[in-house]
């Protein structure tokens, strides 16, 4: 033990972040242990190269942008019966499973726990992970069987989900047979010198690394081992807080599977030039998303010979890929984009900080940055107010909140 401590501490004076240790003697054993292993799980060189990336430009002005093709799904024609017979006889296969991603917790909801707990304020009051899990339900019934889900949640929330889905019995899945929990990665959050921080547990100060990490911890978990073995070839992977997300779409992976593409997106037309919405584009010719904080006024205003949005395809997180597309993605580390947060810590000596404004750095790979891993890409444009609406702030705010999400459910189940 003395050895291996005395190992730790070399590695951390190599990389200037001894402070880790500063509590370590006021640790209890399983706290002591918990702390070296978390120091042990740390890629140094990654913090080093990330902290140093905080200093960089942010936007790479090289970049070329242009616009992405997309299918409209209302105007295929007689393609729609085609590309849907197609899907539907692999979704009938069993080729099909969804992933739920649920890491985040529900802050800027206002609500204290899980976001997939969250009650949107229905008759019902379903929570999201219920609503999802009808949806989920009604499709299989379609074809007589139970379409495996896969839910990724975070250290901080894992618990709290599982027992959530159990008091619920699991709203008629099975764990572990067709229903799987995975843990989402996690990077260490850091001051603005560069030095790792220490929450209040006395342990490392880790944060949810995004939801980029999922194709890494898809395959780390063996979860992508576990599809194969259910006979699973396509995953569509969706976030938690969209009510009205289709995980299950017979034309959008009858398109995928038609035109041999590994990944398969869904768009909606942008509300607004300006709508808090990423938008799919092709970067340096590659399918991408520009993020809303990325696009400049000019490109988000920029219309074509008919008046339509030229970036006017928004990215919903309704994704499909191949399982293979999946593996290589987590094969590749994606970059890293900062941000700047609130973070309560243990500061030198020994007192507990709790700022009130931005303190630490915390570091998030996106999904779609991966996109670029493949040369061609469908995107299938579908209608707002049949896959979309998101719960994202509190009712205050007025947009994407539970009162809009709520409306645009009841319209479409006519609930009224
Ligand atoms: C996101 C998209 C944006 C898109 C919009 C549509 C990003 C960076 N941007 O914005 O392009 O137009 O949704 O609603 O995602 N999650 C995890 N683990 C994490 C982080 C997120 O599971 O570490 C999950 C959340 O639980 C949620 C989903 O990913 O289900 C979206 O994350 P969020 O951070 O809310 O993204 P937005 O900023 O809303």
């Amino acid at each position: 033990m003395d050895t291996e401590l005395e190992e730790i501490k070399e590695i951390l004076k190599k990389y200037g972040q001894e402070q880790l240790l500063n509590y370590y003697n006021e640790l209890d054993e399983i706290k002591k242990e918990t702390l070296l292993n978390q120091i042990r799980n740390i890629n140094f060189e990654l913090v080093k190269k990330l902290y140093d990336s905080t200093k960089e430009q942010k936007v790479n002005v090289e970049d070329k942008i242009t616009p992405i093709d997309y299918l409209d799904k209302y105007k295929l024609n007689d393609q729609y019966k085609y590309y849907e017979n197609i899907g539907k006889k692999a979704i009938r296969e069993g080729k099909l499973a969804a992933v739920t991603m649920a890491g985040g917790q529900g802050t800027r909801l206002g609500h204290n726990g899980p976001k997939g707990t969250y009650d949107i304020g229905l008759d019902s009051h379903k929570s999201l992970f219920e609503l999802l899990a009808d949806n989920l339900k009604a499709e299989g019934k379609k074809y007589d069987i139970m379409i495996p889900w896969f839910i990724m949640t975070s250290r901080e929330n894992n618990k709290e989900t599982v027992e959530f889905f159990e008091k619920h019995r699991c709203f008629g899945y099975k764990k572990d047979k067709n229903l799987f929990f995975f843990v989402q990665g996690e990077l260490p959050m850091m001051d603005t010198e560069g030095k790792i921080l220490i929450g209040e547990d006395g342990l490392v100060k880790l944060a949810a690394d995004g939801h980029g990490g999922i194709y890494e911890s898809l395959v780390k978990t063996q979860m992508t081992k576990k599809m194969r073995e259910l006979g699973v070839e396509w995953v569509f992977i969706g976030g938690v807080d969209n009510c009205l997300v289709k995980m299950v779409d017979p034309v959008l992976m009858g398109i995928a599977i038609d035109k041999k593409v590994t990944v398969a997106c869904k768009s909606v037309v942008k509300a607004n030039p300006h709508e808090k919405v990423g938008v799919f584009c092709k970067r340096n010719g590659k399918p991408n998303v520009i993020e809303y904080s990325e696009i400049t006024d000019e490109m988000a205003e920029a219309t074509d010979e008919n008046g339509e949005l030229l970036y006017g395809e928004s990215h919903i997180l309704c994704n499909l890929f191949s399982i293979d597309a999946i593996e290589r993605m987590g094969a590749e580390p994606l970059p890293y984009h900062v941000a700047f947060k609130k973070a309560k810590y243990i500061d030198k000596d020994g007192n507990l900080v709790v700022p009130d404004s931005p303190n630490a750095y915390k570091f998030e790979a996106f999904l779609f940055d991966a996109f670029g891993e493949v040369d061609d890409m469908a995107v299938l444009r579908v209608k707002r107010e049949e896959e979309f609406a998101p719960v994202k702030n509190s009712d205050e705010k007025g947009v994407d909140c539970p009162s809009t999400a709520r409306e645009l459910y009841k319209k479409f189940y006519h609930l009224d």
